[in-house]
């Protein structure tokens, strides 16, 4: 993915100016690994407002996002998660999953049941398939917006805020469930907005730090952060060493 030269304003209000990053296929010797990049900024800073940009819900004021290929990102090329873990209301969990499972080319009808059943498994769902959202948990309606993405099949999966208002435990689930899906596919591309830094961090490669120019509005890319050429990405023990510990010190001097 490329962007390139992304601004948006509304009105005289500048939110975003001059972004521009790239993600790139990252190689993890003998491990099938793909790409996790964090877009980390502070509340209010238009994490979201790019969120939308990149998902191709909205159009900047200029600017454009390519994928690999060339072609301009158009919206339904990217798998969504939202901060509100939005889910229709009218249906049950099952049906909304196999809404999803209906829009993947590579899914066959016959498989869709397994498929289902399997993620509700991996992702303690099971006893909640037949209930509706609102007869669910934070953190379950959560689980259920993530399996949605996985079972659409798209490469790229965003997700705006996907560790804020978990308690500790549920936050690690999160942790394993996003690394896991990482993990599944060496074309997976994960995209995630977050003002949490440890625990972004904790699962990239790449951290783009969103932030303003000092004297310039609008916010833009102020800094990219190469984890694995620092040689601390996808390690266990990341929180614990002294690199990662400068890393946020200094993300946290610089949002
Ligand atoms: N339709 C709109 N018209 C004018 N300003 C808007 C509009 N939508 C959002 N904004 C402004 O854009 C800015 C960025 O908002 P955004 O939701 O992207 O922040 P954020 O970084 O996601 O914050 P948080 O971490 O709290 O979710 C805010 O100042 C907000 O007021
Ligand atoms: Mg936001």
């Amino acid at each position: 993915m490329k962007v390139e030269q992304v601004s948006l304003a509304y009105g005289d209000k500048q939110i975003l100016r001059d972004v521009n990053f790239e993600i790139r296929d990252i190689v993890r010797t003998g491990v099938q690994q793909g790409q996790v990049v964090s877009l980390i900024g502070r509340s209010g800073i238009g994490k979201t407002q790019l969120f939308k940009i990149l998902s191709g819900l909205n159009q900047p004021t200029s600017g454009k996002v390519k994928l690999g290929n060339g072609n301009l990102i158009k919206a339904g090329d990217m798998g969504v998660v939202f901060q509100n873990y939005y889910l229709f209301e009218w249906r049950t969990i099952y049906q909304s999953l196999e809404m999803s499972a209906k829009k993947n080319p590579a899914l066959k009808e016959s498989q869709i049941k397994n498929e289902i059943n399997k993620y509700a498994d991996d992702f303690q769902l099971t006893e909640h398939l037949s209930k509706y959202p609102q007869q669910l948990s934070g953190g379950q309606r959560q689980r259920v917006s993530i399996i949605q993405q996985l079972l659409k099949g798209s490469s790229f999966i965003l997700f705006d805020e996907p560790f804020s208002g978990l308690d500790i435990i549920v936050l690690e689930k999160v942790v394993n469930l996003i690394h896991q899906v990482s993990l599944s596919d060496e074309l997976k591309t994960l995209i995630i907005v977050s003002h949490d830094i440890e625990t972004s961090l904790s699962l990239s490669d790449t951290v783009f730090i969103l932030a303003n120019e000092e004297g310039k509005s609008g916010a833009t890319i102020k800094k990219e952060i190469d984890l694995c050429a620092e040689g601390i990405a996808w390690n266990p023990d990341i929180k614990h060493l002294a690199a990662f510990k400068e890393i946020v010190a200094e993300i946290k001097g610089s949002i």
